[in-house]
Parts: structure tokens; C-alpha cells; sequence
């Protein structure tokens, strides 16, 4: 453990309300928009998920991580763990930028868990004092390896590759190792910037762990974004998925709105030898998603978690600053490809969380709790449900279009609509947690993503369509689990 580590312990150990276990730490969890089953940072900034993992009965997530300023800045790896990928202790701050290969930040990465040890693949980022341009010149973009026993402390660290270690023909942007093993081989996958601005996908092998052979670039034939950040890539339902999250693609109708997207394709026939289909599926169709991960539970479960929230977005104030801390995680989400498209569905140990149920018919209408589901079926006809006051979603079945509207522009921290055709629709489930709001249609074809920040007495739900029908649920202290049946 290094000097600064060390420091970061004694600092840690110093702010008891941070700590699991501790009577006073749901106080600093506390605070009007603080969700109840999402990862959130105790205080300051939060983007992309990384080294995702399960160890034993405990599941681990890392994020990107700024202590010091809920505005961003310097980046470390905050950690958290769970039993039920629902509720969250905040495990500390194990990866620091305390070496000349990563002291600008250590960006994000992935987690591979071996030998009893867990290996922390992750960008070194370096910033040359000077004046740079900072996409070819002035920076270096290390793969850095630390390795950890518990995920808490830090046994050692070194650098694996500089930029140039990574092929000709790219500018300094190469980041976001993901590290997994197939057939007795590791294989790492890195975003880039190529130097003719495209996003493109860089595949390596390792024999073991440590020494990196580049194997060859996917890319599109059609230019698809000038970078593509935090790439993933994984088998699923027979399927070989590359997800990226692609900067600079332009939207198209209601295609692409954000800033920044997080897209899959399937490759075929398989990761060595393909070149990238054009033509993508976007993963979220909201506000607030990008720099999805995933990983493989112990259960054969693929599950993916993504960062609520997308980088540079002008129009969004997060109404959390006030608080000092910005930004979640998204609920971790199982994945299965069904007729061709990659479904995401909240984790099952939702469902089980939930210990209150009503039915309703035709129509509904409540005062809510913060933290509640609500399964709509409505029959493939139009409908209209607000949610706080001022969260639309509509259906129309003339044209299929699902939209996503609110009329309350503080309620939506200055973002507006977001829409898509869904086609025929008859499932919808509405996952509302404080201040976030994720809503997946037909088992999770399409899903829209958004935080909201309603004041404390407007939880609240109106909901009408002809053939309306559905369920309410919530978790009540101290009731029995396992109530409802969805
Ligand atoms: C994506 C990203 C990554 C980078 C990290 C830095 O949001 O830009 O490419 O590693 O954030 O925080």
C-alpha cells in the first residue's frame, strides 16, 4: 500500500457516516434525491461503472470517481459491494492516481477475478503542461494493471502498455480496457480515436495477463462517431455482442438525441475475424445512459450496468449539486437477445424486494411512495401516465411512438422529449427510485432512462387508457418479503 493510499485510509477512516456497517452512514446516504437501490457517490462526482464483478456471494462495483468536486475532476475508482445488486455499501477508494502512469486520472476499466485475486485493468491517463491539443498531442493513454485481493486495498500496480505499445494510425485517445478469458486465452478490447477522427474498437490477446499482442481493429465501413469510449464485448444467447459508446454521431429523427450514445451490434462470425455491421441498436432510448458494462454472474446471468447520466450535456442541471454529489448508476439489468434484439430487464432480486401490491383497472391514480414499480398492461391501446406531476409517457397506437415528455421543466433539470416507435406495445414497467426513473417496454425491447428531481410531496401518479390495467408495488419496512408475484 502506498503513501497516498495510506493517506486516503486515515482520511476514510475519519468520516464514519462513509463507512458500511456504521449506525451513522444512512445519514450521509440521506438528501432529498438520494435513490434507495441505485449506486450513488457519498459525496461528489460519479460517471462510468467499472471492474464490475462477482466474488463469492458479493457482488462488486467501481466507478469513476471525483471526491473533491461534484463538477468532475481529477478521477479515482470509488468502490462499492452488495449481496443483492439492489442495496449498496460504499467500500472506499482503492485506486488513486498516485503514479507517473496514471496521475491524471485512473479512467475507467474492467475486472477480471482469478486465482483468488482481482485484476484491475484500467486507462493511466497523463496530461502534458504545455499548449496541446490534447487528441494528438500532449497525452498519454497508459494500460495499467493493479491488482487487488478484496477490491479494498492494493497490492501492486504496473503499466502494461503506452501509445506506443497501440497501432499506427491513431491519435492519443485509446482507453477503457475490458479484460475477459475464452478458451484458455485473455482478450482485452480498447475505444480509439483514429487520426482520420473515427471511432474504432482495438482487440488484443494475452497468453497471461500481462503481455498484450494486438490482434486486429473492428470498425464500421461507414464512419459511426469520431470515438468510441468504454467497449465491451461478450457472448450472450448464442450471439457475439460488441457494445460501444460512440462520441460525435448525429441524431437521426428520434435516433441518437443525447450527446453521446452507447450502442451493440452482433458480430459475426465471431470477434476475430469481423468487421463491424453498420447499423446499430441504440441501448437506451432516455436522457440519462451511457458507458454501459456488463458481467457474467456466478449464475450464468449477463448483467449489465451503465452510468445514469451522459457527459457534456448542456442542458441538464442536476438539482444534487446543491447537495454536493451528482450522478448514479443505473439498476443493474439482465440481458437476453429475443427475435434479434438485446433486451434489458431489471435484475430479478427486484421483483423480490417488492412486499406490497395493488391491482388496479382502468386507469389509476395515487399519491406514491419514492421508491416504487408499476407494471402497466395496456392492451395495445393508447394511454397517457404522469408521474410527479410533470413526467409524461405517452403511447399512441396510430404510429406506435412511445414518448417521453416533461411538462415541468425543473422537474427534468431543463430536458424536454424523448420518443421512439416502439411498434405494438403491451408491457411497460415503470421502475421509480427518488429521483430516477427507468422505464422498459415489451420485456425490455426498448427502455428510456431518466433522473428527475420532484419536490418531496409530488410523488405522485395519474395514469388513463382505455384497457389500462395493472400493479403497484413498493417495499414496506418491517412487512413480510416476497408478497407479490410480477
Ligand atoms: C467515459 C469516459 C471514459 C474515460 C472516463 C474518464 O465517460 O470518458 O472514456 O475512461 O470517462 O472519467
Amino acid at each position: 500500500m502506498n503513501a497516498l493510499q495510506n493517506t486516503w485510509n486515515r482520511l476514510f477512516a475519519q468520516m464514519p457516516a462513509l463507512r458500511e456497517n456504521d449506525p451513522q452512514r444512512g445519514q450521509a446516504q440521506s438528501g432529498r434525491f438520494r435513490p434507495q437501490l441505485h449506486v450513488s457517490p457519498p459525496t461528489g462526482w460519479l460517471n462510468d461503472p467499472n471492474g464490475l464483478c462477482q466474488i463469492g456471494d458479493v457482488y462488486h462495483v467501481f466507478y469513476q470517481f471525483s471526491p473533491f468536486d461534484p463538477e468532475g475532476g481529477l478521477k479515482f475508482w470509488g468502490h462499492c459491494t452488495s449481496r443483492d445488486l439492489l442495496h449498496w455499501d460504499f467500500a472506499g477508494v482503492p485506486l488513486l492516481p498516485d503514479q507517473p502512469g496514471d496521475c491524471h486520472g485512473v479512467y475507467s476499466g474492467s475486472a477480471l477475478t482469478e486465482d483468488g485475486n482481482l485484476y484491475l485493468y484500467y486507462t493511466g491517463n497523463v496530461k502534458r503542461t504545455g499548449s496541446y491539443d490534447y487528441i494528438r498531442t500532449g497525452r498519454e493513454t497508459n494500460t495499467m494493471l493493479a491488482i487487488s485481493r478484496d477490491g479494498r486495498g492494493i497490492e501492486s500496480k504496473e503499466c502494461l502498455m503506452t501509445n506506443k505499445d497501440y497501432p499506427a494510425g491513431l491519435t492519443l485517445h485509446v482507453r477503457d480496457p475490458k479484460v475477459w478469458k475464452q478458451d484458455g486465452v485473455y482478450y482485452m478490447i480498447q475505444g480509439a480515436r483514429t487520426l482520420d477522427d473515427r471511432g474504432v474498437a482495438l482487440l488484443f490477446s494475452s497468453p497471461d495477463r500481462r503481455s498484450w499482442r494486438y490482434i486486429h481493429t473492428l470498425r464500421t465501413a461507414n464512419p459511426f462517431g469520431y470515438m468510441w469510449e468504454c467497449p465491451d464485448l461478450y457472448e450472450l444467447d448464442g450471439k457475439t455482442v460488441l457494445s460501444v459508446s460512440p462520441q460525435g454521431v448525429p441524431a437521426d429523427g428520434f435516433r441518437y438525441q443525447n450527446k453521446y450514445q452507447s450502442v451493440i451490434c452482433f458480430l459475426e462470425p465471431d470477434f476475430l475475424h469481423a468487421s463491424v455491421p453498420d447499423g446499430f441498436q441504440e441501448l437506451d432510448a432516455g436522457f440519462d445512459f451511457y458507458a454501459p458494462q456488463t458481467f457474467l454472474a456466478r449464475d450464468g446471468r449477463r448483467i449489465q450496468i451503465a452510468w445514469m447520466g451522459v457527459p457534456d450535456e448542456e442542458t441538464h442541471t442536476n438539482a444534487t449539486l446543491a447537495d454536493g454529489w451528482q450522478h448514479i448508476l443505473t439498476l443493474p439489468r439482465e440481458l437476453s437477445v429475443q427475435n434479434g434484439v438485446l433486451c434489458q430487464n431489471p435484475v430479478r432480486e427486484l421483483s423480490a424486494w417488492w412486499n406490497q401490491e395493488t391491482s388496479f383497472k382502468v386507469g389509476f391514480c395515487r399519491q406514491t411512495e419514492a421508491c416504487f414499480e408499476l407494471e402497466l398492461f395496456n392492451g395495445g391501446e393508447d394511454f397517457e401516465a404522469a408521474f410527479a406531476g410533470g413526467l409524461v409517457c405517452t403511447y399512441r397506437k396510430s404510429d406506435g411512438l412511445f414518448s417521453l415528455r416533461f411538462t415541468d421543466p425543473q422537474l427534468g433539470g431543463g430536458r424536454t422529449l424523448r420518443a421512439r416507435k416502439v411498434g405494438r406495445l403491451s408491457r411497460i414497467r415503470v421502475f421509480f427510485d427518488v429521483s430516477s426513473a427507468e422505464i422498459f417496454l415489451n420485456d425490455g425491447e426498448a427502455v428510456f432512462s431518466t433522473r428527475l428531481y420532484p419536490q418531496a410531496e409530488a410523488y405522485h401518479i395519474q395514469a388513463h387508457g382505455r384497457q389500462l390495467h395493472g400493479f403497484y408495488r413498493f417495499h414496506k419496512a418491517n412487512a413480510p418479503t416476497n408478497q407479490c408475484t410480477p
